[in-house]
């Protein structure tokens, strides 16, 4: 019998503290057994951004306690997991570490093997941890850091197609939700404003909707909306209820059109390579927005693609994911040693090029 391999991940790349224990299914998929996700946003915010700094040594503080947790819901001991995987980048770089050298503690101290795992593989393997998807698919991650087109080949082997070269949408949420004096994080307080609001009354741009290629620009929507609020402010003195509504409705229309696009483009060119059972995947803590998710479930479905999205637990940081694709790596043979480094970047197609933006939570790809 085919030993079911089980696997420790650790996430600490962000502003999340994550430790998870998961097995290996017979057949496709695995089996989440304990997923602990510590979440920092109250540290952080007084600051209006993730504070690098106090990221780090919150992920210090919190990773063993995360660990024992993940464990005891698993209701395991380290004897019993046949691995420890950890996010070695890309990401906030303090924190990338502390996890880092907390993985390589417990694989000193025990003699389990250590695996580095990409965190954007992470998230781009996650749909065949929740639904046993088989390669090649196409991904789109689109979270508060991360905005890419990717087909996924394989464990390691990932192209990606195109990405934001500014903000991700995530940001681009949140952003807006501050300039509207609407909390954080933006995306579920401006997608509810939204709901109220009329999309045609503001006309916003449709960036880089002139180009042929999957590329997304976000942070022109920002500055169109600033403006409009400031010219509404200007003639009226303030804005009503339905002024900011209509605003966040416009916004939101222009981030749905963009991404669905885009994503005509990107299946285009991933139906070009004739996979057998066409699937597209989205993940990251943006696709929890219900009109992005209906536009991009339209356009799989036009295309005779199958859309998947997998529970938004595991869409947004976690690390049951890190120990999925460590499980993935395992498969393939890989180790790591304790000179594991911990990257700030590490993008996960190697042959493309380097993108412009880096994100609100540092340079992901
Ligand atoms: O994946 P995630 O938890 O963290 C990373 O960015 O890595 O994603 C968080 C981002 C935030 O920017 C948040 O505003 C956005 O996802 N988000 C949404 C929605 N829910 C969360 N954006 C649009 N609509 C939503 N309903
Ligand atoms: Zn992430």
């Amino acid at each position: 019998m085919v030993q079911r391999l089980t696997v420790l991940g650790l996430e600490s790349s962000c502003d999340d503290t994550a430790a998870a224990v998961v097995r290996q299914r017979d057949g496709a998929g695995a089996e989440v057994l304990s997923s602990v996700v510590f979440g920092q946003t109250d540290l952080h915010s007084a600051f209006g951004g993730v504070v690098p700094e106090i990221a780090a040594r919150a992920h210090a503080e919190k990773l063993d306690t995360c660990v024992l947790q993940a464990l005891e819901s698993a209701g395991m001991t380290l004897d019993d997991v046949d691995a420890v995987a950890v996010t070695a980048g890309p990401g906030l770089i303090g924190g990338v570490m502390s996890g880092v050298m907390c993985a390589k503690g417990i694989s000193a101290a025990t003699g389990l093997p250590l695996i580095g795992v990409n965190h954007l593989a992470g998230h781009a393997l996650t749909p065949r941890m929740t639904d046993g998807i088989a390669f090649p698919y196409l991904m789109l991650l689109v979270s508060g850091g991360h905005c890419q087109y990717l087909i996924a080949h394989g464990p390691e082997k990932f192209t990606r197609l195109g990405g934001t070269i500014d903000d991700a949408p995530g940001e681009a949420f949140d952003k807006t939700a501050r300039l509207l004096g609407l909390p954080q994080p933006g995306g579920p307080s401006v997608e509810a404003e939204a709901r109220k609001g009329d999309p045609k009354r503001f006309r916003f741009p449709r960036p880089l909707l002139d180009r042929p290629d999957c590329d997304l620009s976000f942070s022109g929507l920002k500055t169109a909306l600033m403006r409009m609020r400031d010219q509404i402010a200007a003639e009226k003195g303030g804005l009503t209820r339905q002024d900011r509504a209509d605003l966040c409705a416009g916004f939101q229309q222009a981030v749905v059109d963009t991404l669905a696009e885009k994503t005509r483009r990107a299946i285009d060119l991933y139906l070009q390579q004739s996979p057998p059972d066409p699937v597209i995947a989205v993940a990251g803590g943006v696709a929890a927005n219900s009109a992005i998710r209906s536009a991009l479930e339209t356009v799989a479905a036009e295309n005779g693609a199958r859309f998947t999205a997998p529970p938004l637990r595991f869409c947004t940081d976690n690390a049951a994911m890190i120990a999925y694709a460590g499980i993935e790596r395992f498969r393939t043979g890989a180790r790591d040693g304790l000179d594991l480094a911990a990257r700030p970047r590490w993008p996960l197609d190697q042959t493309s090029p380097a993108m412009l933006g880096s994100g609100k939570k540092g340079a992901k790809a």
